[in-house]
């Protein structure tokens, strides 16, 4: 396969991206078919393509690493108990599936669990998979061997200030009546250059690792959306903590994922808010434009 790294051995990520990749090409195929849309919760929708793709991966997965256990998002629950988990979202991204909205992915993350952890603590995250079946745009990790995209290496990007950075968000399906990100989403898109609402989290995070996104946070998602994310932006040189900076774990209901760079200033954001403290008003195109101006003089007036 031509999309994956040739001077690196994967010994997990590269058999995974082969997998993730049959299970993209047939999602696709149902996207140019016509597939009938269910409800499986009281607002989620579920297909005929996440339930075989997963069903795919499941049968990969087993025949190419037999003692691996598998958490899928449609249900899967094999062989928990082992040293590694394999972290299957079959179809993120399934509201845009469904509507015809070409962006969503397959995302796999591997997590190695030594003997003795604790059910509730994390393991490790140490192989990520994230393919984009519309673009044919592989995303692939593995524990400090780095982080590439289609072979090659991707880094977070440079952006270091708020005010010049694209960010990436997302809203969920359940308690979304309940939920504030509205209020951070009206904050954060009048501070910078704006915030993308695409679909997809795994999507969201790989492009946060390869530097499209300057950073992306969402509340209450799933070990099978941010597994594979998670290590891509680590990987990539990016961080992703909680919201108030305490580590990520696959249980998070905050994800904040950055380059690292504007980590401090969105986590204060968001804390001031929180506290239901005013924040310093928002700054009028002149006054983004004279800051800008500033920074390139290398601040001088
Ligand atoms: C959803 C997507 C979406 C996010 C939702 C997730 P699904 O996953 O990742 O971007 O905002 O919260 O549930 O249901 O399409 O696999
Ligand atoms: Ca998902
Ligand atoms: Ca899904």
């Amino acid at each position: 396969m031509s999309n994956i790294p040739v001077d690196v051995e994967l010994t997990f990520a590269e058999p995974a991206a082969h997998i993730a990749v049959e299970a993209g090409k047939l999602i696709r195929g149902f996207y140019e078919s016509d597939v009938a849309t269910e409800y499986k919760g009281e607002v989620d929708l579920v297909t005929e393509a996440d339930r075989s793709s997963e069903r795919l991966i499941r049968e990969r997965l087993l025949a190419r690493f037999p003692e691996h256990g598998i958490f899928g998002e449609e249900g899967t629950r094999d062989r928990l108990e082992g040293e590694y988990r394999w972290y299957i979202d079959p179809l993120d991204g399934t509201t845009n599936f469904a509507h015809r909205f070409p962006v969503f992915s397959v995302s796999m993350g591997l997590e190695r669990r030594p003997k003795g952890l604790a059910a509730e603590e994390d393991g490790e995250l140490v192989a990520a998979v994230v393919y984009d079946p519309m673009r044919d745009e592989l995303f692939v990790a593995e524990k400090g061997l780095g982080a590439y995209l289609n072979g090659r290496r991707m880094r977070s990007s440079s952006v270091c200030d708020l005010s010049e950075a694209l960010l990436a968000t997302g809203f969920p399906s359940r308690k979304r009546h309940e939920n504030p990100n509205i209020h951070l989403y009206q904050e954060i898109t009048l501070r910078s250059h704006g915030v993308r609402r695409a679909g997809s989290a795994a999507l969201d995070l790989a492009y946060t690792a390869c530097g499209r996104f300057d950073g992306y946070w969402e509340f209450n998602l799933n070990a099978w959306d941010t597994a594979a994310g998670a290590l891509l932006v680590t990987e990539a040189g990016g961080s992703i903590t909680r919201f108030d900076g305490s580590p990520f774990r696959l249980d998070s209901r905050e994800v904040l994922a950055t380059n690292g760079l504007l980590h401090k200033e969105i986590m204060y954001l968001f804390g001031e808010m929180f506290a239901g403290r005013g924040l310093e008003s928002i700054p009028t195109p002149a006054e983004f434009a004279a800051k800008r101006a500033s920074r390139e003089n290398g601040g001088k007036k």
